[in-house]
């Protein structure tokens, strides 16, 4: 028997004035982007700007349904909208950030389950890592070099040919 271990590393950063200029602006981007998400059963807001490797912008949010299960996370619909609007070109970063009703918004969220799945395919189809920035309105930034790193053990279009 032997253990395996499985670790990675990300960078912290106590506040967005820690970051450099474009990391600071796509989160700037990201924060704001909230403000079109909607979300009226959760109250929860979630802002997801991406910057492509040709310096196009495209930003996503949380759409929610009465139907709850027909609502979409803010990262999905960022990526279907970058594939739809500019297919094939990579993704070099994406900011994540979010906003509540109910809750302060002071901390990092990350993807969900989901969301990990559909980056990694993504990054996998075009061949190239994205970087995360994820950080509330305010507070801690975490930065990730590639969404891949969130998902462990992932099952990837290899296993089917
Ligand atoms: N949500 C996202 O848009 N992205 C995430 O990474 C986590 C959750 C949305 C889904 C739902 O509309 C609301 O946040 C509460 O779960």
């Amino acid at each position: 028997m032997k253990e395996n271990k499985f670790e990675f590393q990300y960078e912290v950063y106590d506040d967005i004035a820690e970051l450099d200029k474009q990391d600071a602006w796509l989160l700037r981007e990201a924060r704001t982007a909230t403000g079109q998400a909607y979300a009226p059963y959760s109250n929860f807001y979630v802002g997801a700007v991406a910057m492509l490797v040709n310096g196009s912008i495209v930003a996503g949010t949380n759409q929610e349904n009465a139907s709850y299960p027909v609502g979409i996370c803010a990262e999905r619909v960022l990526l279907g909208t970058v594939a739809s609007l500019h297919p094939n070109v990579e993704i070099k970063s994406i900011a994540i950030s979010y906003s509540s009703d109910n809750v302060k918004s002071d901390h990092p969220i990350s993807p969900c389950g989901m969301c990990r799945q559909a980056l990694l395919e993504y990054e996998t189809r075009l061949k190239k890592p994205i970087r995360l920035i994820l950080s509330g309105q305010e507070g801690k930034v975490f930065v990730i070099r590639s969404a891949s790193l969130l998902l462990p053990f992932a099952f990837t279009s290899s296993e089917l040919k």
